[in-house]
């Protein structure tokens, strides 16, 4: 007859077969290897790799969600009112600033410090968004003059409905 054996082998336990009463005759065979280090391993892979997929997922709506899943607000309606104040618009981010919010209906006014600048980038602007009106105001904001800056800057736009600044 024949009986089944648990022996403990640091963390893997072999399960062996002996003959019964007999444990001289015969030397044990090995069937089987209960090991817990094995389904920790397991475990611990799927765990692993289940993070991974769900990192994976997440960065590939984040990248969708923009351009594919979110709705576009309207500007306009957010803003409450037709003007947009962009300062610096005579290059770089403000001057697409500027542009982009000429394209989406807003009428805006440019603010820099060079008169020559204004006048070109407002015709560049009025061919891309031929709807809107454009005013410029040359301004230099190191002027410390609080004066200067009421009557050029704050007079001027106090005159109109200004949704974004
Ligand atoms: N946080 C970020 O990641 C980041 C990245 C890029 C830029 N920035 C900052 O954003 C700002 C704009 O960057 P940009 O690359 O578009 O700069 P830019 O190309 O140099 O444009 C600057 C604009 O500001 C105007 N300007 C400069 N000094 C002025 C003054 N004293 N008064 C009135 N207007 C003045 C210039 O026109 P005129 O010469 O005609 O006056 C120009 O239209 C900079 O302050 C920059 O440091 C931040």
């Amino acid at each position: 007859m024949h009986v089944l054996q648990n022996r403990v082998v640091g963390e893997c336990r072999p399960v062996v077969e002996t003959q019964l009463g007999t444990p001289k005759l015969g030397t044990p065979k090995l069937v089987n290897m209960v090991c817990p280090c094995k389904s920790l391993v397991l475990v611990t892979g799927w765990s692993a790799l289940t993070y991974l997929a769900y990192r994976l997922i997440r960065a590939l709506y984040n990248i969708l969600y923009p351009f594919v899943i979110a709705t576009p607000k309207d500007l306009k309606e957010l803003a409450g009112a037709t003007w947009a104040v962009v300062t610096g618009s005579t290059d770089g981010i403000g001057k697409s600033y500027a542009t982009e919010l000429a394209k989406k209906g807003f009428n805006v006014v440019l603010i820099s410090r060079d008169q020559s600048k204004l006048e070109n980038v407002k015709a560049e602007i009025q061919e891309k968004a031929t709807n809107v009106e454009i005013k410029t105001i040359q301004f230099d904001f190191t002027n410390p003059n609080l004066a200067d800056y009421e009557e050029r800057i704050v007079r001027k736009l106090n005159e109109l409905d200004v949704g974004i600044l």
